[in-house]
């Protein structure tokens, strides 16, 4: 199978298993596993941050950036094609109590005004405006980079009336890779982010959550307090440390990969396929007569995963277990599966 539903779906790496099998470790709930706090401090300096959680998924990291900057009942802005918005469980009002206020960008960018059009006015029959989330990459807008005077003036606004800033960096590493700004200047604007290791970089486990030391320490109880507390974990950061030191140069292979896709596949009839900015390519469907569920069926039929992610949109999302080959059988296997039986 060509999977291209995520790029979580990648098997660790031979270096990266050994290197898991010779951590170091202790109790991290004791705060004694050598490992996790060597990558606790690497990632908080790569992002400019004074401090650092490994947590199990970036969904938790988004959660905890949730958590710690509002009290329930505030309003927290998001746009609408965010993943806290659409994939994360409702968490945000069932962990934090907050209620998400959903700004409809333009492919999941949106303007200052719009910000300033959302923010609540300070009544106290109205929720508080207390917490604004951006996402870069922007996963479901297609591995969208949002510019980074982009993500400053927003970020400046939001403080300017008071709100905290969260960055959804699940991909920013993709970002990062491909525009050459470092992920500490574009982490700046921002009081906390969430980095994942889990996705292009290869990781089977794990996200990071930065901030300032005493966010963090909030953090860190808060992630007691939902059971993962963990315990000889360094098994599991030392994949995330040989992560950072042995694949992030290959995410831009993967971006490579990726144009050469959409190369491919806007050469075929019936689907309009926009030029990815990082590692993933959106095909949207043309042909009403098509529909994504038949069009993933006679992929899935010639070895081919991917998903839908939106009306007559579907997402292929490249990744490091995939070589040139696997691309162009790929965009064949697609060719085929266009065609009417
Ligand atoms: C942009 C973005 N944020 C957060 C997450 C959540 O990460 P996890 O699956 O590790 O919870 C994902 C997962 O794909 C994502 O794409």
């Amino acid at each position: 199978m060509i999977d291209l539903r995520s790029d979580t779906v990648t098997r660790p790496s031979e270096g990266m298993r050994r290197a898991m099998a010779a951590a170091e470790v202790g109790d991290d709930v004791f705060g004694e596993d050598p490992t996790v706090e060597v990558l606790q401090d690497t990632v908080a300096k790569l992002l400019g941050k004074e401090a650092a959680l490994f947590v199990p998924s970036g969904m938790m990291g988004n959660q905890l950036g949730i958590h710690v900057h509002t009290r329930p009942g505030d309003e927290v802005i998001v746009e609408r094609k965010s993943h806290i918005f659409n994939y994360e469980s409702g968490a945000a009002s069932s962990l934090s109590g907050v209620t998400l206020h959903v700004i409809e960008g333009k492919g999941g960018r949106f303007q200052k005004d719009q910000l300033l059009g959302a923010l609540r006015n300070g009544h106290y029959w109205e929720s508080a405006s207390t917490l604004l989330c951006l996402e870069n990459t922007l996963n479901i807008a297609g591995g969208l980079l949002n510019p980074f005077l982009e993500l400053q003036e927003l970020a400046d606004c939001a403080h300017a009336h008071g709100l905290a800033c969260h960055l959804d960096g699940a991909r920013l590493w993709n970002a990062s890779v491909s525009t050459r700004i470092p992920v500490h200047k574009y982490a700046a604007p921002f009081d906390t982010v969430t980095v994942c290791l889990s996705k292009g970089l290869g990781a089977p486990v794990g996200s990071v959550f930065a901030g300032t030391e005493k966010t963090i320490r909030r953090a860190h109880r808060r992630r007691k307090e939902l059971g993962a507390g963990m315990r000889q974990v360094g098994i599991l950061a030392a994949a995330g440390l040989y992560a950072l030191e042995h694949h992030l140069a290959d995410l831009e292979q993967d971006h490579a990969h990726a144009q050469r896709l959409a190369d491919g596949l806007a050469t075929l009839p019936s689907i309009h396929v926009p030029a990815p900015p990082t590692n993933i390519v959106l095909i949207q469907l043309t042909d009403i007569e098509l529909t994504t569920d038949r069009l993933l069926r006679r992929l899935h039929e010639r070895g081919v995963l991917m998903v839908e992610v939106g009306p007559n949109t579907l997402r292929a999302t490249v990744h490091r277990d995939l070589c040139t080959e696997n691309i162009d059988t790929a965009i064949r296997a697609f060719e085929q599966a266009l065609k009417r039986p």
